[in-house]
């Protein structure tokens, strides 16, 4: 089990795809600038989707050139498309994150495409890519559950992945996209992906839906998951997945795994100073607990009578 596993800050695409109001792009640039040095491995900074699709991130393309990069992390953009593609490489960014859904019927609710027509597509958008300094990697939406068709089958996912490793894909992130999974169904699937495919980096995209996030984040470690999609304050949800709710909270999963002793390279403190500044960029109180409760090294004066 290794000590270190790698955070990849998802809050300004996953958390502001989903907000009631467009957040203002300097407001989304002041994020991200200060996010970046705080230690995440990856930053998804935006996606290039149709603006009518998801009008809040209609402006990915001022967020990339508009963002300081930090040397060391990586950013990232979802992408659904051929179209998305050239966008995003106009743009230079780091990592390409296709994404596509496990069952047909979130595909053709989010993106108007089956899993074979989204994975017929990535054939070209591979191609487009090419020549170009970026990391392809795929993210396999209701890979542990569907809203519309319920259970999705490990083995259906297993295939996916195989196709995508088979297209070239070097990285794949397996989502939980309404809060589906349990634990269990998280270890196993990611062993088996990961017996499979120990070429392909594997990631898990968590929601807290029905409150396993963490529990499922710790699951998918102790199967050997090294790598992780979280939000600031627990923000997120696909808009097109009844009861989508926020990804696992970005400060509550480094908090877990910093005191179990496993390393996230986050600086954890400065990251709670940036969260406590979220509920005021959003306009509502976020989900995040250790904000608001303090870390565990928290301590209380003793009552009055005991001292
Ligand atoms: N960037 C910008 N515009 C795009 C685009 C992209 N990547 N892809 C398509 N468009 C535009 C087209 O140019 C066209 O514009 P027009 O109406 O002005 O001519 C319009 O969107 C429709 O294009 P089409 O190819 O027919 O797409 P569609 O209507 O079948 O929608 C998707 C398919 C994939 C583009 C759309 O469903 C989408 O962007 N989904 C993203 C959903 C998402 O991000 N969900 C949350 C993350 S899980
Ligand atoms: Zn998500």
């Amino acid at each position: 089990m290794s000590a270190r596993v790698f955070i990849n800050e998802v809050a300004p695409r996953d958390g502001f795809q989903i907000e009631r109001d467009f957040i203002p792009t300097a407001d989304k640039i002041a994020l991200i600038d200060a996010l970046s040095p705080l230690g995440f491995a990856k930053i998804e900074a935006s996606s290039f989707t149709s603006p009518k699709a998801i009008p809040n991130l209609a402006d990915a393309a001022d967020v990339f050139h508009g963002i300081r990069r930090q040397p060391g992390v990586d950013y990232v953009a979802l992408i659904p498309n051929e179209k998305g593609v050239e966008r995003a490489l106009a743009c230079g960014v780091d990592e390409l994150n296709f994404v596509m859904s496990a069952s047909d019927s979130h595909g053709r609710a989010n993106l108007r495409m089956t899993a074979d027509q989204s994975l017929a597509r990535f054939e070209a958008m591979v191609a487009l890519a090419d020549g170009h300094d970026v990391f392809l990697n795929a993210s396999i939406s209701t890979a542990f559950g569907c809203p519309f068709e319920g259970v999705v089958r490990a083995e259906r996912v297993l295939e996916i992945v195989a196709r995508l490793g088979a297209r070239g894909l070097q990285g794949v992130t397996l989502c939980d996209t309404t809060g589906m999974a349990n634990p269990r169904q998280v270890a196993d699937l990611c062993a088996d992906v990961l017996k499979r495919h120990p070429d392909m980096a594997l990631t898990l995209h968590l929601h807290n839906t029905r409150g396993m996030g963490l529990a499922n984040a710790l699951a998918g470690y102790q199967a050997g998951v090294m790598r992780f999609d979280a939000a600031l304050g627990g923000l997120g949800g696909c808009p097109f997945a009844p009861g989508a709710s926020g990804n696992v909270c970005s400060e509550d999963l480094v908090h877990m795994f910093e005191q179990m002793g496993v390393h996230t390279g986050v600086d954890l403190d400065r990251l709670l100073g940036v969260a406590e500044g979220l509920p005021a960029i959003v306009g509502h109180d976020v989900p995040g607990q250790v904000v608001k409760a303090g870390t565990a090294q928290r301590r209380y004066p003793l009552p009055a009578s005991l001292r």
